[in-house]
């Protein structure tokens, strides 16, 4: 019986698809490459050395998901596919909602249908606005400030609604927090489309002399030096965290939400020092202005994926800043290298 991974060519979803096929789980990808290359199937082969099957299909089209169910035993998903960027929602949210939760809506009807019922939904920890307190605990107050994080809360809105009525589902939805870094290989990593919205893409570019100057976004808020405090969480550590995931589904019904996290904060100049370190040169930088919507500090309090998920981070900021140097080293154009 198969998982089925969309958005398995993504940035998370690749690195989890290595996870899963090292760990001798038969692995089905659907993407339609809106943010990602087919190479990116090449790259997990070399790394695992096992070639799972890719099929190219956008989850707007019913009937080609379908038969996807119809010609492969598919018993579980996780599901990554979806636009993300924050900025983007807020211009176009119409494209957002109609991606985001049509998609969703159509995957878990064809699920249901096939009797597919136990999925792992990639959801964020922007569902949490601005915190009341940090760390933040999975019973934290929800609220959202963009429409992306809304399709977020939405789905995971969709999700109970549906356990409720079919006690069959098993569901586990993962807040991640701000997953940066890439496989030690160097070989599959973070591929931003243009000029990058995150700090660690950016970072790397810089690094690399693509880009300038990196602008960090406001040195007036209330942390302890000013800058933006954030969760930064390897990308390794949270596609293991899917694993521990879905062996838990397997194994309950009922919908569980999980912060993953590494319960550590980090400032915007403490991520600039780390990488300064972990490359031995100097980052370019100057502060300017905040950035409209972004909070003082977020991060997470892991404890209930560790009691219940058997999950904890291991990678510190060091192995985080490395293997985000060395992927944007080996690859200085993305996958276009
Ligand atoms: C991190 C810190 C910025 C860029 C976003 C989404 C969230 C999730 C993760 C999907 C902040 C500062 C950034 C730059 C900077 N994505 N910064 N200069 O905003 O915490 O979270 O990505 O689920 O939904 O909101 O991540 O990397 O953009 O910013 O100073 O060029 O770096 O102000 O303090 P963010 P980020």
């Amino acid at each position: 019986m198969a998982i089925l991974v969309t958005g398995g060519t993504g940035f998370i979803g690749s690195h989890t698809v290595v996870e899963l096929l090292n760990a001798g789980k038969e692995v089905i990808i659907v993407d339609n490459f809106s943010n990602s290359k087919p190479v990116v199937l090449d790259r997990i082969e070399k790394i695992t050395g096992k070639r799972c099957k890719l099929i190219e299909a956008d989850l707007l089209d019913y009937d080609k998901i379908e038969n996807i169910f119809k010609e492969n035993k598919i018993e579980s998903c996780i599901h990554f596919a979806g636009l993300k960027a924050v900025g983007e929602s807020v211009a176009i949210p119409l494209r957002y909602y109609h991606n985001n939760i049509t998609g969703t809506l159509n995957l878990l009807d064809i699920m249901s249908k096939y009797g597919a019922k136990k999925i792992v939904f990639s959801s964020s920890a922007t569902v949490y606005g601005k915190p009341k307190s940090v760390p933040i605990r999975e019973d934290a107050d929800l609220y959202t400030t963009n429409p992306y994080g809304e399709t977020k809360l939405m789905i995971e809105r969709i999700l109970s609604d549906l356990y409720n009525s079919d006690k069959e589902w098993s569901v586990s939805i993962l807040r991640y927090f701000n997953p940066i870094g890439a496989h030690e290989s160097g070989l599959i990593g973070e591929d931003p489309k243009g000029i990058p919205n995150n700090l660690l893409p950016y970072i790397a570019k810089v690094a690399i002399g693509a880009l300038p100057c990196l602008s960090v976004f406001g040195n007036d808020y209330n942390t302890h030096d000013g800058t933006g405090v954030r969760d930064y969480i390897h990308v390794v550590d949270l596609a293991i965290a899917h694993l521990h995931a879905l062996e838990r589904a397997e194994k309950v019904t009922g919908v569980e939400h999980f912060n993953i996290g590494t319960g550590v904060g980090y400032s915007v100049l403490d991520i600039v020092h780390a990488y300064e370190e972990a490359i031995g040169e100097k980052i370019n930088y100057k502060i300017v202005d905040r950035r409209p919507g972004d909070i003082d500090e977020c991060y997470a309090d892991p404890t209930r994926a560790k009691e219940l998920l058997g999950w904890q981070a291991t990678r510190g900021i060091k192995e985080m800043c490395r293997d985000s140097a060395n992927w944007q080293k080996n690859n200085p154009n993305g996958y276009d290298s």
